[in-house]
């Protein structure tokens, strides 16, 4: 689930809170997860994975990662990112682009307090994408991170939140006949300029 604090009230964002609501009425599983494609800039290779989208707070929207992982690298030096979600319960897509930073520590800290040790303790045990000799390994550092951890465990300086704030927005939504509709808003100076596309 996403949650939506004091959600943006421009259109691409209520439109999408519309289609959000459709989606979980219509049993949408995973609604939550999220494409989100890099660019690296050492090897010039495009690089995408999910993520669990947590917020989206005014036009901010926010997930979190290991600051040390190689999509980190990548947003660090190239701050561009393509954002892609399809919701099959309505077949639904929505592309996004946008400018991708970390959140304010304060924010950070705040999600970090908000959730189980068991999930803490994975963040902190993790050297993300990092190789390792075995899942036994993984599974060991993950133990004794739990074992030693306290209610006072702060949060590691090397995991927390990014936001993105989308400059662009496709929806997509599909229908039998192919007829597909293609909405897009691009945000020209402060306004969003709407244009459909041929499907
Ligand atoms: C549905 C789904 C949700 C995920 N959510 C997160 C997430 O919120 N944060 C995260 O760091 N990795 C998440 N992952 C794992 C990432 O896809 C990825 O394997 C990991 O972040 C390492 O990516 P990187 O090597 O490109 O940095 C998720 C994977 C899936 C399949």
């Amino acid at each position: 689930m996403i949650k939506f604090l004091n959600l943006n009230s421009e259109k691409p964002y209520t439109h999408f809170k519309t289609l959000y609501k459709k989606a979980l009425e219509n049993g949408q599983k995973g609604i939550e997860a999220i494409s989100v494609s890099s660019y690296d800039k050492a090897s010039s290779e495009v690089e995408a994975r999910y993520v669990n989208l947590k917020y989206i707070a005014n036009n901010e929207w926010i997930f979190f990662s290991n600051y040390h992982s190689p999509k980190a690298n990548q947003f660090e030096s190239h701050s561009q990112v393509s954002i892609l979600i399809y919701w099959a319960s309505i077949n639904t897509q929505i592309r996004m682009k946008a400018k991708i930073y970390k959140t304010s520590i304060e924010f950070s800290n705040e999600h970090f307090q908000s959730r189980t040790k068991e999930k803490n303790a994975l963040a902190i045990s993790s050297n993300q994408s990092q190789v390792i000799g075995s899942f036994e390994e993984v599974a060991k550092n993950f133990q004794e991170t739990l074992e030693y951890m306290t209610p006072e465990t702060v949060r590691p300086d090397f995991w927390g939140g990014y936001s993105f704030v989308p400059y662009y927005f496709e929806f997509w939504q599909g229908h039998e006949n192919r007829l597909n509709k293609r909405h897009v808003f691009e945000q020209q100076d402060k306004a969003w300029e709407e244009k459909l596309l041929q499907p």
